[in-house]
């Protein structure tokens, strides 16, 4: 397809999938990628020529940069990974030993459900899997009676990437606050859009991808680490470090020892330059320590808006997300992410999200979303899954207004 072909085709397309990721890019995030490729190019923290060194700077702009979005005491608690996967493998990997007891919720993504499940086998952990309500929240009652003298672990989505339920961290935190039990928050669906405050929820573990709405691309992430824990992380990958190359063994100290070979740095640039964007853009909505900021204004619009939207669209149902979402109910509960069950019996939500992309160039994500368990408590697993609109920082009101056409339209064609 010529260039131009393309160019018409990407001005039709409206990305409504931002919780897979996000797209188009925070301005600026592309040039750095190609940036970085043209101009530094290089490994990180192995040479002493000066554009190593600029490599080696990027990398330690954005550990600092992530440590003050997440509210963490120090930059070197963040180790850098490939992606929010790799991130989650490292934390159950590095510290979970033959025996401990893990309480995890059936909201996970398999990112988390699937490495626990396999450590039941191979390395013989006992795994709790705690149930959710209808609209993906899972009550800490329920996770307090799951403790065992052996939980070594609690691992919790901070939002469900399927309803966009925020669960309760804070409680869970202050319930684990007395024990010997780690909390590990997966922020995949929201780190960039909602703060969060390590220190003051007590979370030990925090794995993230770049690449959604923390204005990265794909082919980074991040895990933070309290001091503590990361003391006893064993790293499960090893390799060349650029440090002490006489010796046999790694690294010992954090974050050096989780970040064995070469870092995709070229995504690290393209990250930093989305980090230094929210920045400016989200003044106080992502201070961690600003217990009143939420979502960015201009997305908690488009998201009251998106709600409005979908409640009118006669073949499908929203789940959750109760009417009258404002400051004080509805958006404190959710994160942009929607699901609809389909209501039309000759139809699933992949042929609907199927209509939207050819009929209408809209993008939006159908099926389990690698997260079968919620289905069973949503009742949406019989029928394939929901159809999933997602919006994020480079969401447009003119997307939305092609979306309320389709509606419309659909509206008349099916009712
Ligand atoms: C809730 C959740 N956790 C973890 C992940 C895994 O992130 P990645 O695909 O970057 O490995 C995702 C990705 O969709 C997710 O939605």
């Amino acid at each position: 397809m010529s260039n131009s072909g393309s160019e018409e085709k990407i001005a039709r397309r409206v990305y409504l999938d931002h919780a897979a990721t996000s797209w188009p890019k925070m301005p600026g995030v592309n040039a750095a990628w190609l940036e970085y490729q043209e101009y530094i190019g290089v490994t990180a923290g192995r040479g002493s020529y000066r554009s190593s060194v600029s490599a080696e700077s990027i990398v330690e702009d954005v550990r600092r940069r992530l440590a003050s979005l997440i509210g963490a005491k120090s930059p070197n608690s963040i180790a850098m990974v490939h992606n929010g996967t790799a991130a989650l493998n490292l934390a159950f990997a590095g510290l979970l030993k033959t025996g401990d007891h893990v309480v995890t919720t059936a909201v996970e993504h398999n990112s988390v459900l699937r490495p626990l499940h396999l450590l039941t086998k191979t390395l013989g952990i006992r795994l709790t899997i705690v149930g959710c309500d209808a609209t993906g929240w899972v009550d800490p009652e329920e996770v307090q009676n799951a403790l065992q003298s052996s939980t070594r672990m609690v691992a919790i989505t901070h939002a469900s990437n399927v309803t966009g339920r925020i669960q309760a961290i804070d409680a869970i935190g202050a319930m684990l606050a007395p024990r010997d039990t780690l909390l590990l928050v997966d922020a995949a669906q929201t780190l960039g859009y909602i703060p969060i405050d390590v220190d003051r929820v007590g979370i030990d573990l925090l794995a993230a991808p770049g690449h959604k709405g923390a204005g990265g691309v794909m082919g980074c992430g991040m895990l933070y680490a309290q001091d503590e824990v990361a003391s006893q992380l064993n790293s499960p990958w090893i390799g060349g470090s650029g440090m002490r190359s006489e010796s046999l063994e790694g690294p010992s100290q954090w974050p050096a020892k989780a970040e064995a070979g070469n870092l995709n740095i070229p995504a690290i640039a393209a990250w930093q330059a989305g980090l230094k964007w929210l920045d400016k853009s989200s003044d106080a909505s992502l201070n961690p320590r600003n217990g009143t900021a939420f979502l960015h204004p201009v997305i908690e619009s488009h998201y009251r808006r998106l709600i409005a939207i979908l409640r009118q669209w006669k073949n499908c149902t929203v789940i959750g997300h109760e009417p009258g979402i404002g400051h004080d109910t509805g958006t404190r509960e959710y994160v942009p992410v929607v699901s609809m069950r389909c209501n039309v019996s000759s139809m699933t939500a992949s042929d609907l999200a199927a209509i939207l992309d050819s009929s209408f160039d809209i993008e939006v994500r159908s099926g389990l979303h690698c997260a079968a368990l919620v289905h069973e408590k949503l009742c949406t697993l019989q029928e394939g899954g929901t159809i999933r609109f997602s919006i994020g920082h480079t969401t447009t009101s003119e997307d939305l207004d092609r979306l309320e056409m389709a509606v419309q339209q659909l509206n008349r064609a099916y009712i």
